[in-house]
Parts: structure tokens; sequence; C-alpha cells
């Protein structure tokens, strides 16, 4: 392979052209093209990413989909399908950069047949589709068939091998194939069956059968035909699917790959663009579509990896996946760190921006096929810095202590990290297990053994729940002791100015509170006691003014020590940032890096900056009455207390979050500026908290104008449309970094103060997309035809309605959307039984109208009716107060839906003796379940309802009996 590689592709399958022209294909043989869904399956907790095109399509291969779902009357569909293989069960993180055939993302091309064709058309337009169309080698293409599974009562798939041979497949282009190669599972559970696989060999005049499934790069699978007809259940047994569905699943970029005749995926045009873009931010070599030992300087590995990895990235965001500490969010940021690696590495690129400068080529090059990456590119971006950002942090640092761990290993002679050293590389420096693993792998270490690496990591989280519960309670620095550090120790107050910037500090350790006693050196406590660490300057905030303390780590690095932050509290002036050691002790005088939690802090940032502005706008919608009462501001919300007379109407909270977004979206710069106190009090509008004493100078806070602005002429009437306040908290610098502002909770909490709690950033988002997930389901619950399932999921989603967080407003619009749905359930089921009422009355007084029961005083019969109590009563209330003589017996339902049935006694077979009582006790004998009520009726609910014809006749029975009786 040579360096013509990275030249642009120019010939006429282009990455777009393979695309349409699949969509085209089977659109035009009656399939719908139906969008991809999210790669980010909300609904589904149970699985990480989209890993095939057939998860959206599970319902209607079992038969549960909602009947009112958009899928659910579709027959043929085809569709290109965003898919995540990395984390979860299918994980290719590994793969991906190595070899060139593996991605973390790609675009699984499916056509699907829902009970609609099955083997013989999926095969003939499979062989078509790819040898006419596409115009690939038939020689170079091969087939396998399921070759059975004695042991699972499975036959050979000989049908299957029939069809491949009857389109022109040649006998040794056919191969048989095992459960593990031919026969698909989505999981341990759920739809499934034997499949088909099309392979293609990139080098052609040979016959490749015996590579075919050898992880040969050369011979690759490049489409697979699922035939699915059973649904594995959880016994693992295999039970048949009333109808067959056809499921299959294509790589495009091995299908661009063979058609552009090129060896490996990346050498076509769905990479090359990237890599050309990469290429210009860095300056790097060109991508040479080199291999292992002959990518002798890493750098084509690093092209694979980066672009792979913005692809991942770029979509799972932009369907709602965010960077965290877990689950997918921890997949986002694993790969996003691990590509950081690589770019800093490999190209020297500088991190904090990295990714984010690749992003545009990505878009120009996907973006209409989903436009959501388009739509989403700002947020992506600022996502992507901010987290390359937090990492840059540690990036050096860690790869310094990596290469400490490697020295030390190669001094003893061994090979291999310990857990604990893994660990804390993850948890002093964030470089995330997989991460560490590709490194040592690239020093020709051998991989450290998960368990020990789980060891490592339990013993560290079971210290730190214990010490963290402890750090709770830490006691307080008192006067004395305040007194104490000032006068004695002769210790001056920190220089706390560094919070209001973003990066780590040094410091020097100044002295150790134990909590009742000063220390000099911490050499002597046991790891994992709760201390408090004075230092001369810090960067940490210390609670205060509603904003929660940072957290984070105090550390001298090549794991001489570690001090992890749980709280930071201030007393006259000092500041004691409490927590313990997990490694390591310090001593009065030692040099030591600060770093709080950056990406803890950018959502506090922003929820405090968004409660400055909530502040400002329910001052502007309410009126003057609106003061501060109370403020929390944490990572997760703001929370703000305020009075105000009345309640806030939805009209007013709508115009309270419209203003302060209309604040936000103005993207205002944030000014601070210490100011004396007395000159501050007057600028025009200022908020401060009544009756809290502030110092001298006071710190001004001001979204938008500058604060020397403000003082110029601080009595100006339009400084009350800005927000400014009294504040010493961290704050955004820009108000476009907030994203969005949606206030999830408002209600009063005592006589006139209210508070109300909102989200921002992420979290906003989040809400957002949660409120509008719920509004598809109510479009599509109202849609579904009335009847029991519709009841079910109506009360169903009542409650879930009901424990929702997310907008007010919203929650009330959905509310009222879903009342209407439910009362037209509760007028149906109004309408239903009033009708069933008139059909079970209609029926009897029918009886009794016809001719030949003239003489007839009793009626005794099952009604065409449900299983309704009210039908059954009415028509014992009509005979009890209008034709007292007559008696009936009453059924209705079915052996499905249960049974109930009632009787009312007429006055004539109540004066021969015969009582309701005794009567429904032979029928519930028979149907089960108890008849209550008093003479003269009775009526009930049967348990055994599949004996309902011979309640009847025992009710029939019964009565003929006690009349012969009588006659006697
Ligand atoms: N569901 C099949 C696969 O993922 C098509 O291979």
């Amino acid at each position: 392979m040579a360096s013509s590689e990275s030249k642009p592709y120019e010939g006429k399958w282009t990455a777009l052209t393979v695309r349409k022209t699949f969509l085209d294909y089977f659109a035009e043989r009656g399939h719908t093209i139906v969008p991809s869904s999210s790669v980010v399956p909300h609904n589904d907790p149970t699985l990480l990413f989209t890993n095939a095109g057939m998860n959206q399509f599970k319902p209607i291969f079992l038969g549960t989909v909602n009947k009112a779902d958009k899928l659910a009357s579709l027959k043929r569909a085809v569709d290109t399908q965003k898919c995540i293989r990395a984390g979860g069960k299918h994980n290719d993180l590994d793969d991906v950069g190595k070899d060139s055939y593996h991605h973390t993302f790609f675009e699984m091309l499916g056509n699907w047949s829902f009970g609609d064709y099955f083997k013989k058309e999926a095969i003939s337009m499979t062989w078509e589709l790819l040898t006419k169309v596409y115009g690939l080698d038939p020689q170079r293409l091969y087939v396998t068939y399921f070759e059975g599974n004695p042991a699972m009562g499975l036959e050979p798939d000989l049908e299957a091998k029939e069809l491949w041979t009857s389109v022109g497949v040649p006998e040794d282009h056919i191969l048989s194939g095992n459960m593990k190669d031919n026969f698909w599972e989505m999981g341990d559970q759920g739809p499934c069956g034997p499949c088909s696989e099309v392979h293609y060999d990139k080098v052609g005049g040979r016959n490749a059968a015996h590579l075919v499934n050898m992880d040969d790069p050369l011979v690759v699978e490049i489409w697979n035909n699922v035939f699915i007809q059973f649904d594995r259940q959880q016994d693992k047994s295999l039970k048949s699917l009333p109808s067959k569905h056809v499921d299959t699943g294509m790589g495009y970029e091995r299908l661009v790959s063979a058609l552009q005749d090129k060896q490996s995926n990346y050498a076509t045009d769905v990479f090359t663009p990237l890599f050309a873009r990469i290429q210009e931010v860095t300056g790097a070599r060109l991508y040479t579509d080199k291999y292992g030992k002959d990518d002798v300087d890493g750098i084509d590995t690093a092209y694979r990896v980066v672009a792979d990895h913005i692809r991942l990235l770029t979509f799972s965001m932009a369907d709602g996946a965010v960077p965290n500490n877990e689950g997918r969010g921890y997949v986002v940021r694993r790969v996003l760190r691990r590509g950081s690696r690589y770019a800093r590495k490999y190209f020297n690129a500088e991190i904090g921006s990295f990714f984010s400068k690749i992003l545009p080529a990505l878009v120009e090059q996907m973006g209409e096929q989903f436009p959501e990456i388009v739509k989403k590119q700002k947020d992506i971006a600022e996502i992507l810095d901010e987290e390359e950002e937090a990492f840059a942090k540690t990036l050096d640092r860690g790869e310094k202590q990596f290469e400490k761990f490697v020295a030390e290993l190669n001094k003893k002679g061994e090979k291999k990290l310990s857990g604990l050293q893994v660990w804390r590389l993850y948890d002093t420096y964030g470089f995330p297990e997989d991460l560490t693993k590709l490194m040592s792998e690239e020093r020709g270490l051998e991989p450290t053994d998960e368990s020990d690496i789980s060891k490592a990591r339990e013993e560290a989280r079971e210290a730190s729940k214990q010490v963290k519960d402890k750090a709770q309670s830490f006691p307080k620095l008192n006067v004395h002791q305040i007194a104490e550090l000032e006068n004695q120790y002769k210790i001056s107050r920190p220089d706390s100015e560094p919070k209001y910037g973003k990066g780590d500090i040094t410091a020097s350790v100044q002295l150790i509170f134990t909590g009742e006693d000063f220390i000099k050196s911490s050499k002597d406590v046991p790891a994992e006691t709760p201390l408090g660490l004075i230092l001369d300057r810090t960067n940490f905030y210390a609670e205060s003014g509603g904003q929660v303390a940072d957290t984070g780590r105090i550390l001298v690095d090549d794991d001489v020590a570690e001090f992890k932050v749980e709280d930071v509290q201030e007393y006259g002036g000092y500041i004691v940032h409490i927590g313990y050691f997990s490694h390591g002790s310090l001593s009065s005088g030692d040099k030591v890096i600060c770093e709080y939690d950056e990406l803890r802090r950018q959502p506090i940032r922003n929820n405090h900056t968004g409660t400055h502005i909530l502040n400002h706008s329910l001052r502007e919608v309410l009126g003057d009455d609106v003061n501060q009462k109370g403020s929390l501001v944490d990572e997760d919300k703001l929370r703000f207390d305020f009075s105000h007379k009345t309640g806030v109407t939805h009209d007013e909270l709508r115009k309270i979050e419209d203003l302060s977004n209309a604040y936000i979206k103005q993207n205002a710069q944030i000014f601070y500026k210490d100011v004396d106190l007395d000159s501050a009090k007057q600028i025009e509008g200022v908020r401060a908290v009544f009756g809290e004493t502030y110092p001298n100078p006071v710190r001004v806070v001001s979204v938008g104008i500058d604060v020397d602005m403000l003082l110029e002429n601080p009595k100006n009437p339009e400084w009350r449309k800005v927000s400014v306040e009294f504040c010493g908290g961290t704050h955004v610098d820009q108000t476009g970094i907030i994203k969005d502002m949606v206030i999830v909770e408002e209600n009063g909490i005592a006589k006139g103060i209210r508070r109300i709690v909102a989200f921002t950033g992420d979290s906003a988002h989040e809400v957002q997309r949660m409120a509008k997930e719920f509004n598809n389901r109510l479009q599509e619950l109202e849609k579904l035809p009335f009847g029991a399932e519709k009841e079910e999921q109506v009360k169903r989603t009542g409650v879930e309605l009901g424990q929702l967080t997310i907008s007010v407003l919203e929650k009330e619009e959905l509310r009222q959307s879903f009342a209407k749905i439910q009362k037209s359930v509760v007028d149906e089921q109004k309408k239903r039984q009033k009708a069933e009422s008139k059909t079970a009355l209609d029926t009897v007084t029918g009886h009794f109208a016809k001719a030949e029961n003239k003489e007839s005083n009793v009626f005794v019969g099952q009604l065409p009716i449900g299983a309704n109590m009210k039908a059954i009563s009415d028509v014992m209330t009509h005979f009890k107060s209008k034709d007292k003589t007559k008696s009936v017996y009453v059924f209705g339902g079915s052996k499905d839906t249960g049974v109930v049935h009632g009787v009312y006694v007429g006055t004539e077979l109540a004066s021969r003796g015969i009582t309701a009582e005794k009567w429904s006790l032979t029928v519930a004998e028979v149907i089960g379940g108890k008849a209550g009520g008093k003479e003269p009726t009775r009526q009930g609910a049967g348990t055994q309802p599949e004996k309902l014809d011979e309640a009847v006749k025992t009710a029939e029975k019964w009565l003929a009996d006690e009349m012969a009786k009588l006659k006697v």
C-alpha cells in the first residue's frame, strides 16, 4: 500500500453514491426509507449504544410493537443505522487504529422484511445489488449458510444454500458455518435465527474460501442476512415466532472500501477528508495507510484513531450522550482521553481544543445525511473543549508518572504494572484503564490482571466511603484555634484569589488540623484519617454564598503523596481543606499541586451565574418585593428562595424563564471588581441579601456591563436592566456557556417565601430531551385504539408523568395533553358502560316481551356484555324498582375477561321461599368468589371464569329443582 492512498478518491463509487445507491435500490423495491434511530438508546438502560440496525425494530420482530407506533405498519424498510461498538458487549475500541477494518462508530446499511418476503427474495436482492448494481466481481464473493446444530434441534439451512446456488454462486464459494458465525442473536434473549453472510476477497484471482471468517483483513465479511424466526427464551430454549422476518446488516465502510478497490476502509473517502483536516491542523506528514511494525512512527495509527474517535464523539453527543464517569458517558470520556493522548503524543497537538478543530470536516462530510450533527455542532465543540481542557491538566503529569512506574519495573526486572499503579493512574491522573493498557502495550509490558485492578479500585472506594462520612462532620475551627493560628503559629491568611482562575496552582503546606490540634506533619497519621490541610494559597472554593465547596486533590507528584479534598471551609479567613491522605504524607513547607475538580466546577459555574440571571428576571417579572432568601448552587442544579407575597402564575414563570434564556443567549460577558462597599451600594438596582454583612471592599459581579462603567454613573436607571450582585462566587466568562435554563420546580415553602429549582447546561438539555420524548409517547398513546392496552398504558403513563423531573411549564402542557387522553378513555369507558347497560336490559326485557315468554316470570342467562358489574346491577335495579314480580339471574363476561353475576328475586318467587342468598351460593360454588348484598339481591365476581357456562346451567337447575320440590 503506497502513499497514493491518501489521494482523494475520484472514481464512480464515492461514499455518498454508495449509500444513496443502497437506499434507492431497496426503495425502488417497495421498502420505506427509515431514518437511523438515535445511536444513544435512551429508553434501553441495558444497552450502552445502538449496536445493530435491528435494535429499533426489535418490538416488531417480537410482535410487541405499539400499534400506534409509526413503525407498526411497516412491511419493508431500508436504512443506514448509526452504530457504536465500544464499551459494552460488542467492544471494538481496543482494535481501533491497529487494523484496517475496525471502527468504534460505523454505519450499518440494512434492508428489512417484517413478515413479508423471506429467504428467496432476500438472497436474490443481495446478489443482484452486489454483482449487478455495484458490479462487484462474483469471483471475489463468498457466501455462508448455517450448518445446523443437532444438539439444539436446528436443521442445516439447506434452503439458503440452494438459493445461493440458484442465483449463480459457484459451489466452491458456498461455505457452511457454525452457531458462532451463522446464527445471529441480538443478546441472551430475543429475536434470532440462522444467517447467511457475504464475504469479499480484496485480492482476487484465487480461491480464498479457506480465509473466510479467519480474521484476514483482506477477506472480510461485508453483509449479513439474518432470517429471524425464533425468539430465544430466558430458559435458553428457542420459540418459533408467529411470522418470519429478514434483518440484514452491511458494513457501509467495508462496502465502500471494496467498491473503491482499497485494501483498507481507512483509505476511502469515508476517512480521507478527516485525515486531510488532521493533517492541516497538526502539520503532520501525510497518511500512508501503514499498519503495525510498518507504521514505524505510529502516525498512521494515530490518524486512524483520531478519525475514528471524532466520529464516535460527535455522533454520540449529537444524540444526547455527555461525557461523565458512568456507563455510556464514561465510554465517551474514555474515547476522548484515548484520542487526546494520541493527538498529543503523535501529532504534538495541543490538547484543549484539538478535536473541535477536526469536527468541521466531519460535519461537512456527513451533515447532509445526519442533520443532527449540524444542529448540535456548536454544543459538541464546546463539550469537546471543556473535556479536553480538564484532561490536559493531568495528561502530561500522568505520562510522567507512567514513565516512573515503568522505570521502577525495569529496575526490578518486572514486566507488568500492578493493579494499584493502574488504579492510581486513573484515580489521580484520569487515565482510563484501557488507555493505560494501550500505553503498557506500546512499551512491551504485559497486561495487568483485571482482578488486581478491581481489587485496588474496590479497596480505594471502600476506604473513601468510610472517610467521606467522617469528613462531613469534621470539626470547625473555633475562635481559640483561629487565634492560635494567628498568634502562636503566626500563620497568615491564605491568598484565595486563584479560585477565580481555572488552572492548577502550587502552594505550600502551612499546618495540618486534626480536628483538635495542629500538627506539622501527617507522617504518623494513618491513611484515610480525616484531616484539615491549611495552605498558604489555594484555588479551592470554600463553601459560601450558597455555592458548595470544591472537591479535588492536593498532591505531590511521583506518587509521593495525595490528599483527597472532600470539603473546604473558611473560618475567620483561614481555609481548611478537609479530606484524607490516600497515600503518602505532608509536612509544613512541602510544595504541593492544588487540583480542584474542574469538571465539577463547570456546572457549578453555570448554576451560579444562572442564579444571578434568575434573580434578575424574577425582579423584572414579579416586581420589587422579590428579595433573595436563600440559595444553593451545586453541580446538579440551582435552588433559589425568594420573598413574594402571591403565587407565581405559569404565565409569569414563562416570562421569567424566557427572560433568563434571552440573557443567556446574548452571550453577555461577566465582569468582576472589588469595590469600596459604600460606592458599590450606590449602584442602581444592585442585588444584595438583606441582613448579610459584606466585606469592604466588596466583590461586584455584573452580567454584561463593565463594573467601572456602572460606577461612573451609579444612579443610571438603565442599570436596573442589568444583573449586578455582591458575590464572591465563581462564574462563567460568557453567559452563552450556560446554554439553557429550565425551571423544574416552583412552589411556596413558607408564608411569603417561594422556591425555584432550575437546571442549566447539559442537565437542562437532558430534561428537554426527556420532555420531548414523553410528548412523543403521549402522541402515540393518543392514537392507540380504545381497549384494555390503552387503559393500562394510560394508568402507567399517568404515574410516570407525575414522577418526571422536567420543565414545570412543559410538564403542565404534558399534563393537559394527558388529561385529554385520559378523559377520552374515561368517556369511552362510560359510553361503553352505558351501551352495555342498555344491551343488558334490552336482552332481558326483550326476553320477557316475546310472545312465547308471556307466562314466564324468570330469566336466567348470560348477557352479551363484558365483565361489567354496573350493567348487571342496572338490570337488577330495573326489575327491583319497575317490574317487581319477575326474577332475574344474569351473567356477564367471558373466560378471558372474567365473569360477574347478579340475582334479583322477584316478589312472586320470594313469596314461595326462594332467596337470593341460597341461589347465588350455588353459583358461587361453581365459579368461585363470593356474592354479596341483601335480600332480594346478590351480586359478585367469579374467580373461575372458564366455568361460566356451567354456572348458568347450575342456576337454572337449582331453581327448577326448588320449583319441583314446591309442587310436590
Ligand atoms: N443484525 C445483524 C448483524 O448485526 C444483521 O450482523
